[in-house]
C-alpha cells in the first residue's frame, strides 16, 4: 500500500508550491493520521505537527466533536449556497463572529480560504469607494515580503518577488511598502518609519486612487515580523486622514494563534475589515471569511445595491458546522488564555537556543515565532542563496522531519525557521521541540562553518 502511495503520488498528484523533481530522489512525505499536537506518517513514525499543518489546525487534530458536526450538517443539508439564500449554520456563524470581532464588525461574508477573502475585501473595498462616490479609489497598498494569497488579485497583495514575477502582468494597482522587520535596523530609525512609509505611499500615489491598505498582525512572509509600538494606531490615524480602509489580514493571527480569537485585540486597533481562514474551522474543513464593519456594508443594504462578487462554496453548511463547533471548543477549551499563560514558556525555550552561531533573532507572538538563521551574529550577514539552499534544502528540512519535527524552513526572504503549534500544546512539546531543534541547529552550524570555508579554499 505505502509502497502504492508514493508511485501514484508521484505520478498524479499536483502538489502546492513543491519541487515535484526532488521526489525522484525522496520520498513524498505522507501523512495519513493525526493526534493532537500529533500526525503519523504512512510508515507510523510519529511527528510534532509544530505549523499545525501550515498554521491551520488550532485545535489540535483527531477531534472527533468535529467530525460529528460534519456528518450530522451533511445528513440534514449536506449543501445550499449563499447566493440569494440562507441557511441556519451561516447564519449563526455569522452572528458568533459578529459577536466575537471588535467594534462595528457586523458582517461575515463566507469564503472557502485566504486568497477568496482577500481577494473579496479589495473588491469590496472598490464597490465601497464607488458607492459613496469616489470609483478612482481602487489601489491596495501592501507590505514587501507578505504573504496574501495567489489568486491573481490576493498575489497582487502577496510582497514576494518570486511569487510575483511569473505570473505578470498582475491586477492593476498593487503599491508595495516597507515592513517592520527591524532586525537589520539602524538604532536612530524612528520606530514608526515603517508606518509613515505607508502615509508617503498614499501621498505619492493620490489618496484619491487608493481603496485600502491590507497588513497582517503579525506578518508572515518573512518570518513574523511584529509591529513596532504604536505601528497600527499610527497606521489607522494614516488610513482615516486619507479615506483609504484598513483591512486586517487575519488568515493566520485570528482564532488564538496570538492568544486572542482576533489578532487586530493584541494590538488595540480596529480594523474596517478583516479577512480570515485556517483556524476558523481548524481546517478540519475548508472555511473563510471576510468580515466587514457596519459601516463598509451600510451602503449595500439600500434599494438596488448588490455587491456582485460570490463563490459558490462560500458558507458551505458543513464549513460552518465545523466553524460554530471549532469555536465552541476554543471557548469551552479557553484555548486563547492558554496560549497567553503559555507562550512565554514558548519563547523562552526559542531564545535559550541563542548560543547556537546560527541563530540570529528570534521574533513572534503568541504560538506563532520564527527563528532567523544568520552567517555571522555581529555582523548579522545573512546566507547567499546558495548557501541559504544548502542549509534549508541540503539539512535543515529533512534532517527535522527525519527526526519527527515538523516546522517551517523559508528563504522567501532571509532564511528562517517558523514555528506555529496547536493552540494545546504545551511544556512538554515545546521540550521536545527544543530536544530537537538544539542538535540539529548546532549541526546546522558546524556543517555551514565547514561549507564556507570549503568554498573559501
Ligand atoms: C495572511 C494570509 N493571507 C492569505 C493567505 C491565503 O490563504 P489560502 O492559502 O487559504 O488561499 C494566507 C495563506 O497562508 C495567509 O497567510
Amino acid at each position: 500500500m505505502s509502497g502504492d502511495l508514493q508511485q501514484q503520488a508521484r505520478q498524479h498528484l499536483w502538489m502546492h508550491f513543491t519541487r515535484m523533481g526532488s521526489y525522484a530522489e525522496h520520498e513524498v512525505p505522507v501523512i495519513v493520521r493525526g493526534e493532537g499536537c500529533y500526525v503519523y506518517d504512512e510508515h507510523g513514525k510519529r511527528h510534532l505537527d509544530g505549523l499545525s499543518a501550515l498554521y491551520c489546525v488550532n485545535v489540535g487534530h483527531g477531534r472527533a466533536e468535529l467530525a460529528e458536526a460534519a456528518k450530522a450538517q451533511a445528513q440534514e443539508l449536506a449543501f445550499y449556497t449563499n447566493w440569494s439564500y440562507a441557511h441556519p449554520r451561516a447564519i449563526e456563524l455569522a452572528t458568533r463572529i459578529a459577536a466575537l470581532a471588535p467594534g462595528d464588525l457586523n458582517r461575515v461574508f463566507f469564503t472557502s480560504g485566504g486568497s477568496e477573502a482577500v481577494e473579496s475585501a479589495w473588491k469590496l473595498a472598490k464597490a465601497y469607494h464607488a458607492a459613496r462616490g469616489e470609483p478612482r479609489r481602487h489601489k491596495l497598498v501592501s507590505r514587501r515580503l507578505a504573504y496574501h494569497g495567489t489568486s491573481m488579485g490576493a498575489l497582487t497583495a502577496t510582497g514576494l518577488t518570486q511569487l510575483r514575477v511569473p505570473f505578470e502582468p498582475l491586477t492593476p494597482g498593487g503599491v508595495h511598502v516597507p515592513n517592520t522587520n527591524s532586525y537589520r535596523w539602524q538604532e536612530d530609525r524612528d520606530p514608526l518609519w515603517a508606518a509613515d512609509a505607508i502615509e508617503e505611499a498614499i501621498l505619492f500615489q493620490g489618496p484619491e486612487t487608493v481603496a485600502a491598505v491590507i497588513l497582517e498582525p503579525v506578518q508572515n512572509g518573512g518570518g513574523c515580523f511584529v509591529p513596532q509600538d504604536g505601528y497600527f494606531q499610527r497606521v489607522r490615524e494614516i488610513c482615516d486622514r486619507h479615506g483609504v480602509l484598513l483591512i486586517s489580514d487575519e488568515v493566520i493571527c485570528a482564532w488564538g494563534r496570538l492568544g486572542h480569537w482576533f489578532g487586530c485585540e493584541r494590538y488595540d486597533y480596529e480594523p474596517d475589515m478583516i479577512t480570515t481562514a485556517k483556524g476558523i474551522s481548524s481546517a478540519y474543513v475548508p472555511l473563510g471569511a471576510l468580515i466587514a464593519g457596519d459601516h463598509i456594508a451600510e451602503p449595500f443594504l439600500h434599494g438596488k445595491a448588490t455587491f456582485n462578487h460570490g463563490f459558490t462554496f462560500g458558507g458551505h453548511p458543513v464549513a460552518c458546522a465545523v466553524g460554530l463547533a471549532n469555536l465552541e471548543i476554543m471557548e469551552r477549551e479557553q484555548l486563547n488564555e492558554h496560549v497567553r499563560e503559555n507562550e512565554g514558556a514558548f519563547r523562552e525555550m526559542l531564545d535559550s537556543l541563542g548560543d547556537i552561531p546560527i541563530v540570529g533573532d528570534v521574533r513572534g507572538a503568541g504560538y506563532f515565532h520564527a527563528i532567523e538563521l544568520v552567517k555571522d551574529k555581529g555582523t548579522k550577514e545573512t546566507f547567499d542563496h546558495e548557501e541559504s539552499e544548502e542549509l534549508l534544502r541540503g539539512f535543515l528540512s529533512g534532517e527535522l522531519y527525519r527526526r519527527g519535527l515538523i516546522c517551517r524552513t523559508d528563504d522567501r526572504g532571509d532564511p528562517i525557521v517558523q514555528l506555529s503549534p496547536p493552540l494545546i500544546a504545551g511544556p512538554e512539546q515545546f521540550e521536545e521541540i527544543e530536544a530537537i531543534l538544539r542538535p540539529v541547529l548546532s549541526e546546522a552550524s558546524a556543517r555551514m562553518e565547514r561549507w564556507s570555508s570549503l568554498s573559501r579554499a
